[in-house]
C-alpha cells in the first residue's frame, strides 16, 4: 500500500467474511474458467480454489512481483496459473486456452487507478466473460457503478458491512 497507494487502493486484506460474501453472489462450483483480478495477498484466491471443481481452470492476475510470487509459492494448486501482468492482458490469456470465463471476480481499487487503466480492466472484464457469466466486484464506495451499468445489463449489490471499512458487493451479469 504505502508502494503503490492508486493499485494496491486497501490497507488492509479484505476480510474472510467479505471475501465469501462475494463469492456466495455466484456459483463457483459450476465453473469451467475463473479469472481474478488483483491477487493481492492471495485471501480470494484461496476462497475461489476452496470451492473451485477438481478440473476448472483458475487465472489469477496480480501486477506486483513479489505479491504474485508469494500467493504462487503459497497456495500450490494444478488449477491455480497465477499470471505477473496486468488483468488488461485476460484476453490474450483465454484466447491462448480458448475459452471465455465463466466468473471474473475484482477487488481493485477503480476509484483510484488511472482512469484509462480503470476503462480497460471493465471492458476486458465484459469482453473475458462466457455467456451467462457474472463479473464479482468488491469496492469501499459505489464510484464505479455507473461505469459497470454502461457494460452489464443485470447487476445485484449487497453490502458486507463487518469489513474494514464496510465493502458494497456488485455481481454483474452478461446476457
Ligand atoms: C485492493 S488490493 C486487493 C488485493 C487482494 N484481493 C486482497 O484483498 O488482499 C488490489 C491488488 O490488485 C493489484 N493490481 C492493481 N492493478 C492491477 C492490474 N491492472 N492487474 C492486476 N493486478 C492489479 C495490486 O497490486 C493489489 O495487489
Amino acid at each position: 500500500m504505502l508502494r503503490h497507494p492508486r493499485t494496491v487502493g486497501a490497507v488492509w486484506p479484505t476480510s474472510r467474511r467479505a471475501v465469501e460474501d462475494l463469492l456466495d453472489m455466484a456459483d463457483l462450483g459450476a465453473a469451467d474458467v475463473v479469472v481474478e483480478f488483483g491477487a493481492g495477498t492471495g485471501v480470494y484466491t484461496e476462497g475461489i480454489l476452496r470451492r473451485l471443481a477438481p478440473d476448472a481452470r483458475f487465472l489469477s492476475y496480480e501486477v506486483d512481483g513479489a505479491l504474485a510470487a508469494a500467493v504462487a509459492r503459497r497456495l500450490p494448486d494444478r488449477r491455480l496459473e497465477v499470471v505477473n501482468a496486468s488483468a488488461e492482458n485476460v484476453l490474450g490469456h483465454l484466447g491462448a486456452l480458448g475459452k471465455k470465463a465463466d466468473v471474473v471476480v475484482s477487488s481493485l481499487p477503480f476509484s483510484t487507478l488511472p482512469a484509462p487503466v480503470g476503462q480497460n480492466l471493465l471492458d476486458a472484464a465484459r469482453e473475458a466473460l462466457a455467456p451467462g457469466g457474472v463479473f464479482l466486484v468488491l469496492q469501499y464506495s459505489k464510484t464505479v457503478l455507473p461505469e459497470l451499468e454502461r457494460r452489464f445489463p443485470k447487476i445485484r449489490r449487497r453490502l458486507s458491512p463487518l469489513n474494514v471499512p464496510p465493502a458494497v458487493l456488485f455481481s454483474c451479469e452478461v446476457s
